[in-house]
């Protein structure tokens, strides 16, 4: 029986597992125990990383024998039934007071699920969330954990050991309780998910316009990267536009499929805003347009539908200018879905009873996650300054720039109308916008339809109380019981 000399565990070595256990071992102080189900994996890992001093388990018990107290395990498998089984496995070899971490990419409701079943056992469940893909995992990625402040006293530091470093500070944080941490990863990839729509959008404006090469594009994106739109996203977009595709020779996004795959993150964003009954409408609009292009058979048919029948090119002296416009209304449709993407964290937090500290979100995504942005910190400023903020892009700093970039922003969503060229998340965020400052909105005659089919009733501007007309009578109008 192997000696508890391990302080952390980790179960599943598929790459991120792996990855995150080696960057676990590398950190001082400490030392990793590492399981499979296969125990040939196990060994793989083993042969290839002498370096770390794993201690390798074959068992679970093995594996829980080779932990201190209170052992810590951290499963990193495929999110689904896999994780229900390695739980049920973990729960019979560990005690009151363990601690069972889930690294995957979790649906917040399962992380709640478990963690009440889980604590009913007497050990601790944390949901996190990680983001960073393998490299982030092995270098430190960004670390969302939720479950019990019980938990956090022995995951803290080993969380902060691993984790990226932004401005100093780990990007790590206590999320909140039971399955917060996977909440704010999901509105992560679904942030995600906006940022990349609004980066392609961007190239295919510039480049359907332009008529430039995706190398020179990488150049513009390159470019773009020295100033606010500073990002991860910008910056391997830029590398994935130089890309030649050594069989053909032609750049290598033009030889890929063009049919975006999903895993589900941003659905689950999407579903889950529509029952907290927050407009996530950039989130929303990236999701389905990859859904959309992974249409093949509706879209043979549909390209036989009529265009405007015009070219589109930007005269050559107005190519610098158009390239600005789209830089602006990039960056201007950005600040909607993260303003959108912080709307959701709150309002989960207050349908779930989470004490979530928006600021502080905004820190832990400084580094190592995939939307790791230079923007970030003013997202940070802005909470700091007021953490009540009703809506994030009201804030001076985002306010003002919006302000700069609108009439450009404006002119790229005009100009891909025009010219027959898709921008969902361009022009859904520029609706957001025009909706959110509307001083009044036509949802007053939403409401007059809603009165006369179905009696739903309204309220008036100018006295309190609900209200019915009897539109099927004398239209008069009568105070009538509120049913919304
Ligand atoms: C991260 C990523 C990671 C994964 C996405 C991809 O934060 O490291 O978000 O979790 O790459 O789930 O999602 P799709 O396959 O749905 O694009």
């Amino acid at each position: 029986m192997p000696t508890a000399a391990a302080n952390i565990g980790v179960v599943g070595l598929a790459v991120m597992g792996s990855n995150l256990a080696r960057n676990l071992a590398s950190r001082e102080g400490n030392t990793v125990a590492i399981f499979n189900r296969s125990y040939e994996k196990t060994q793989g890992v083993l042969d290839a990383h002498p370096e770390a001093g794993f201690i390798p388990a074959a068992t679970y018990q093995e594996f829980a024998d080779a932990l201190q107290k209170p052992r810590t395990a951290i499963i990193m498998v495929k999110a689904g039934a896999g994780t229900d089984a390695v739980i049920d496995e973990l729960v019979k070899v560990f005690e009151p007071g363990d601690i069972i971490v889930d690294g995957g990419n979790a649906y917040f409701p399962d992380t709640i699920r478990r963690e009440k079943a889980v604590r009913a056992t007497g050990i601790n469940f944390v949901g996190a969330g990680i983001s960073g893909g393998e490299e982030g995992a092995l270098t430190g990625p960004s670390i969302m954990p939720g479950g019990s402040d019980e938990s956090w006293v022995t995951l803290g530091p080993i969380l902060r050991s691993i984790a990226a470093i932004a401005e100093g500070e780990p990007c790590v944080t206590h999320v909140g309780h039971d399955g917060a941490g996977h909440f704010v990863k999901m509105v992560h990839n679904g942030i995600e998910y906006a940022d990349m729509q609004l980066i392609a959008e961007a190239y295919d404006l510039i480049r359907r316009g332009t008529g430039k090469n995706p190398a020179e594009i990488a150049e513009i994106f390159a470019e773009w990267n020295k100033g606010e739109l500073e990002s991860y996203l910008i910056e391997i977009t830029a590398e994935v536009l130089r890309q030649v595709d050594a069989s053909t020779g032609a750049p290598l996004v033009d030889v890929i499929l063009d049919q975006a795959g999903a895993k589900g993150t941003g659905a689950w964003t999407v579903q889950t805003a529509l029952s907290l009954g927050v407009p996530v409408s950039g989130i929303a609009e990236a999701t389905f347009a990859r859904s959309l292009s992974s249409h093949p058979e509706q879209r043979v048919v549909a390209g036989a539908l009529p265009g405007p029948g015009e070219e589109f090119t930007v005269p050559a002296d107005q190519v610098d200018a158009f390239i600005e416009d789209v830089r602006l209304a990039l960056y201007a449709s950005k600040i909607v879905a993260y303003s959108q993407g912080f709307d959701e964290i709150r309002a989960g937090a207050a349908e779930y009873g989470w004490n979530i500290e928006l600021g502080a979100i905004s820190k832990i995504w400084r580094g190592g996650c995939i939307i790791r942005a230079q923007f970030l910190n003013r997202i940070a400023d802005a909470y700091a300054e007021t953490p009540d903020l009703p809506v994030l892009m009201a804030a001076s700093y985002f306010a003002e720039a919006i302000g700069r970039a609108q009439a450009a922003w404006r002119r790229v969503v005009v100009a891909a109308a025009q010219a027959g060229i898709p921008a969902p998340a361009f022009s859904s965020s520029l609706s957001y916008y025009d909706g959110i400052r509307a001083d009044r909105l036509p949802a007053a005659l939403v409401q007059g339809q809603r009165d006369f089919f179905g009696a739903h009733t309204y309220k008036r501007i100018d006295k309190p109380g609900t209200f019915h007309t009897q539109w099927s009578g004398d239209r008069t109008e009568i105070e009538a019981v509120d049913t919304h």
